[in-house]
């Protein structure tokens, strides 16, 4: 995969009337080795400086590419770019003052790369651990510590997986955008306060980010169609996007393209969820287009902010016109649920011991002190994931995908999804086909709700 960087710095000198560098995207991990099915990466995590204010540089836990001489940690961490069918290396080095794990959110791994402390012994100050898996899925997936999470995603540890593969549409400009937001004293510096907001909802932000950057702003071709893939990274805050007069076409979710893309005005995305949308910019060269981030009402009657301004958009000249779009996309077969075949039901709730010390559970079981549930290879399941909290919680599982049936508030649709949003007091039910062989968790994507109680564990058998 060395003709990635090839193309990386052809984009970066090139002209006025081509396609514009991906100013904004996150830098790449350089491939080390030199079979082109392989892609062997040198990864670590460390301090770093980061300017989550502009011009206030403030101390973050960050990865960084350990193959290239010099480097500083990011904001978003190195993209990992692959496609399908690559054999993934990753040579991780902790150089944290804490122990940690690498999870790749979404992937299809053998249950020992899972990087979960059930899975893999934790990684201490100093230590060293390989990763490695083959690719199944193309799509954009992510990678963060599975290991006192919410702090440690929360001081920066956090990065993109884009595997490349199947059905791609011809496009100005396919980009990454990673969102997150952090909580920032006046000095620039990362809060380190919990409070019994952050608690409740995951930690409150008061600094939205794309890309590491709260001033985020690119230059595009006015009348191109531009790809953006999208993961919420944050530790509890749904956004709900918008580009105002634009319609984004989704084509694509967690863990690929759907078979029928459709069109949205806005689009809410709960912690850990990504979107694949195909955008044409309307405008004339020198305007510009601003996404932003409207109110989405997640519960426990939280006020509407009013709409926040996510990233710039400035339309440089004029583009080519966008080509028809591919007649088929993604290839999804539905899981075949027997309607009289097994349900097993989970019951989210949220509880107190005091006012500031809440905490979260699965029926009625607060992890770790839980009953794991037990599966079989290829055997398949519905799952009734129940709401009884006054506000919404995304629930991931991992190792495998899974299909939502019904989702009471929105019209299911078929395609893979390894996040889901259960709306408050409401009932989500989705079809598990059981994956590889393991043990594996399940949660609330809040990892604030995760790291206190709503987590339990899948143990798969052959
Ligand atoms: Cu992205 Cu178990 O998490
Ligand atoms: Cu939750």
């Amino acid at each position: 995969m060395r003709n990635l960087l090839v193309l990386a710095v052809a984009l970066a000198s090139c002209g006025d009337n081509e396609i514009p560098r991906p100013e904004l995207d996150p830098v790449a991990l350089v491939d080390i080795n030199p079979d082109p099915a392989t892609v062997e990466v040198e990864l670590i995590a460390g301090h770093a400086m980061h300017e989550l204010l502009p011009g206030k540089p403030a101390e973050v836990w960050a990865f960084r590419d350990g193959s290239v001489p010099n480097s500083v940690g990011t904001i978003p961490g190195p993209l990992l770019e692959a496609n399908v069918g690559d054999r993934v290396i990753v040579h991780f080095r902790n150089e944290l003052p804490e122990a940690t794990t690498i999870h790749w959110h979404g992937l299809r791994v053998p249950n020992a790369h899972d990087g979960t402390h059930v899975s893999q012994t934790l990684i201490p100050p100093g230590g060293e651990f390989r990763y490695e898996f083959v690719l199944i899925d193309a799509g954009l997936f992510w990678y963060h510590p599975h290991v006192n999470g919410d702090v440690q995603v929360e001081r920066g540890l956090y990065a993109p997986i884009r595997v490349r593969g199947g059905v791609e549409p011809e496009v100005a400009a396919d980009r990454v955008f990673v969102l997150d937001d952090v909580k920032v004293e006046a000095s620039g510096a990362l809060s380190n306060t919990v409070d019994a907001l952050d608690v409740m909802l995951g930690r409150q932000g008061n600094v939205l980010l794309v890309n590491g950057r709260s001033d985020a702003r690119l230059t595009a071709a006015a009348g191109s169609r531009e790809r953006w893939r999208i993961v919420n990274a944050a530790n509890g805050r749904y956004f709900n996007l918008e580009l105002p007069g634009h319609t984004l076409r989704v084509i694509g979710w967690d863990g690929g393209l759907l078979p029928e893309p459709y069109p949205v005005d806005s689009l809410v995305i709960a912690p850990g969820e990504r979107y694949d949308v195909l955008v044409e910019l309307e405008g004339e060269p020198g305007n510009e287009l601003v996404l932003r981030n409207v109110y989405y009402d997640r519960g426990h009657n939280i006020p509407d902010p009013g709409p926040h301004e996510l990233l710039a958009v400035e339309l440089t000249y004029a583009g080519r016109a966008p080509a028809p779009l591919p007649d088929h996309w993604g290839e999804v077969a539905a899981i075949s649920v027997d309607q009289a075949g097994p349900t097993r039901a989970f019951v989210l709730r949220e509880d107190a011991e005091s006012e500031a010390e809440a905490f979260f559970t699965i029926n009625a079981e607060r992890y770790p002190h839980v009953t794991p549930v037990s599966a079989r290879t290829g055997q398949v399941e519905v799952w009734k994931l129940d709401n009884e909290t006054e506000m919404d919680h995304p629930f991931h599982l991992h190792g495998m995908s899974f299909q939502v049936l019904d989702d009471s508030l929105t019209v299911p649709r078929l395609g893979w999804k390894d996040t889901v949003n259960v709306p408050r007091e409401q009932t989500v039910r989705i079809a598990v086909q059981f994956g590889a062989e393991g043990r594996w968790m399940y949660h609330c994507h809040i990892l604030e709700h995760a790291e206190r109680g709503m987590m339990g564990e899948l143990v798969v058998s052959p």
